[in-house]
C-alpha cells in the first residue's frame, strides 16, 4: 500500500508539475527572429534543446512591417516558399499555439530571410511518448511490494520465536 500511494503521488506530480503550459520564446531571446549570424546561432539549435508540449504557446517579437511568420508546409519549409503559407501572422508579437503533436514548419516573410536560416522546426511531443517515458518509473517500487511482504512476515516470525524460545530459557532459568 505505501508503495502504492508513493507511486501515484510520483505519477501525480509528474503529470501536474509537467503537463502546465508554457509560453515559449522562438529562439530563446526577444531578438532571435531575424536571420542567423552563424549556423551556431540557427533557431533549430534552439528548437533541438527545447521541449515543446502540446498546449504551449510559440512567441515571436520582431518589428511589426518588417518582418513576420509564416506557418508552412515541410515543403514549404524546404524550399523556402512564401507564396502559400498554412498562416501569416505581422503584428511583431506572434503568439501561437501548438495544439496537436509532431512538426510544425515555420519561415520568415521577408524576402530572402529564409534562404537565410530564418526558419525553425518545432517538434511537439506526443502525450503518449511522455508517458512512455514516464511509466518505466513507478513500476520498481510497485515491484518492491510483494517482495518485501513475505521478507517482513518470515523476519516477524522469526523474531516471534526467537521470542518465545528466549521466554521459554528465561522461564527454565527461573525455575532452575
Ligand atoms: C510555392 O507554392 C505554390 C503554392 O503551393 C506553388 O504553386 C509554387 O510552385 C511553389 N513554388 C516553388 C518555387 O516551389
Amino acid at each position: 500500500m505505501a508503495a502504492f500511494s508513493a507511486s501515484s503521488l510520483f505519477l501525480l506530480f509528474l503529470l501536474f508539475g509537467f503537463s502546465a503550459a508554457k509560453e515559449l520564446l522562438v529562439g530563446g531571446k526577444i531578438d532571435a527572429w531575424k536571420i542567423p549570424s552563424s549556423e551556431s546561432d540557427s533557431l533549430n539549435q534552439w528548437a533541438e534543446k527545447s521541449r515543446f508540449r502540446v498546449g504551449d504557446h510559440l512567441v515571436w517579437k520582431y518589428e511589426s512591417g518588417k518582418d513576420s511568420v509564416l506557418e508552412v508546409t515541410r515543403e514549404g519549409y524546404a524550399n523556402c516558399n512564401t507564396s502559400n503559407p498554412i498562416k501569416e501572422y505581422s503584428d511583431g508579437n506572434t503568439k501561437v499555439k501548438l495544439e496537436r503533436p509532431g512538426a510544425f514548419y515555420f519561415i520568415s516573410g521577408a524576402k530572402g530571410h529564409c534562404e537565410k536560416g530564418q526558419k525553425v522546426i518545432v517538434v511537439v511531443m506526443s502525450p503518449r511518448h511522455t508517458f512512455t517515458a514516464v511509466s518505466p518509473a513507478p513500476s520498481p517500487a510497485e515491484m518492491e511490494g510483494p517482495a518485501v511482504a513475505p521478507t517482513s512476515s518470515a523476519t516477524m516470525l522469526k523474531l516471534g520465536l526467537f521470542s518465545a524460545v528466549g521466554v521459554l530459557a528465561m522461564s527454565l532459568g527461573f525455575l532452575m
